[in-house]
């Protein structure tokens, strides 16, 4: 994604349907911007730099539990209270050296421990197109294996969350066998529509992202028709092509130009 940061307060309309809008602007500012209460699923993957910034020296840094929590301030009050959030989150490496930087785990610990918060589950992706942060040791020396599973972490603030598994039953597509938690719906190339919309070579927007099966799976398991779904850190849309198609309505932001345009297009596409 574009690494030059729209960090302004205020947030503007890209497109809206009849369901929902599509805004850019800072996340915070946008999460603000939300009625109190107001949804039902928060489901979104967020930056994998900046906060996530491999650190040689401290693996487990506290930077993204800091990011996180605050995150999850504004993401609570968004919520209904027994709403669930659902964000991907994966290992990643440290910059000079073949060790994992687990930012990730050290947060989940900080914020479990809190109280305030409850894990409900982890899921395990696999997602073949997964970019890898360690290409000197993946491709070059050939030491390491190139990463092809990242997390989705299923959080709440009760136990008691409205969740119904037979809304995906069947939903991994070809599979016969019930997969559980290992969840196999695509990989991050999936989705080709995206490519009839944007000219140019390739960008980080059209790698750095998630099929629309993937938030159509936590929509369908999480949430009801009608009720709203929320992803602050869009990119190029796919969660609100999925809110969209599942008859939901939806609130999706992201700070990245570069993103919207596609996301808009996306949107647009919809209609023809
Ligand atoms: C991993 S990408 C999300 C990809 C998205 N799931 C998709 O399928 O396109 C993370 C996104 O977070 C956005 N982002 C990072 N920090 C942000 C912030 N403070 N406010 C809004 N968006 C932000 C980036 O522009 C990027 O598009």
């Amino acid at each position: 994604m574009s690494s030059t940061a729209d960090t302004r307060s205020t947030i503007s309309t890209i497109a809206s349907t009849s369901l929902g809008t599509l805004t850019q602007g800072d996340a915070t500012a946008f999460l603000r911007s939300l009625p109190a209460q107001s949804a039902r699923l928060v489901v979104t993957s967020p930056w994998f730099t900046g906060p996530f910034e491999p650190s040689s020296d401290d693996p487990t840094s506290p930077a993204f539990g800091d990011w996180l929590n605050g995150h999850l301030e504004d993401i609570a009050r968004v919520l209904l209270p027994d709403g669930s959030v659902v964000f991907e989150a994966g290992c990643t490496w440290a910059v000079d050296r073949p060790v994992r930087t687990v930012q990730h785990y050290a947060a989940l610990s900080r914020l479990l421990a809190g109280g305030e918060w409850h894990l409900l589950q982890e899921f395990h992706w696999y997602n073949p197109e997964l970019l890898t942060a360690n290409e000197e040791y993946v491709e070059r020396r050939r030491s390491r294996l190139h990463d092809c599973v990242t997390n989705w972490y299923w959080l709440s603030r009760t136990p008691d969350v409205p969740a119904d598994t037979r809304r995906v039953r069947g939903f991994q597509g070809h599979l016969t066998h019930p997969f559980g938690n290992f969840l196999t719906f695509g990989d991050s190339a999936a989705d080709h529509d995206y490519l009839d919309a944007v000219r140019g070579p390739e960008t980080q927007a059209d790698r750095d992202r998630f099929p629309v099966a993937a938030p159509l799976y936590f929509i369908r398991l999480l949430t009801e028709e009608g009720e709203h779904v929320v992803d602050p850190f869009a990119g190029i849309g796919s969660t609100a092509l999925a809110a969209e198609s599942a008859g939901r309505t939806w609130s999706c932001n992201d700070f990245s130009v570069e993103a919207m345009t596609i996301a808009k297009q996306r949107i647009d596409n919809l209609r023809k």
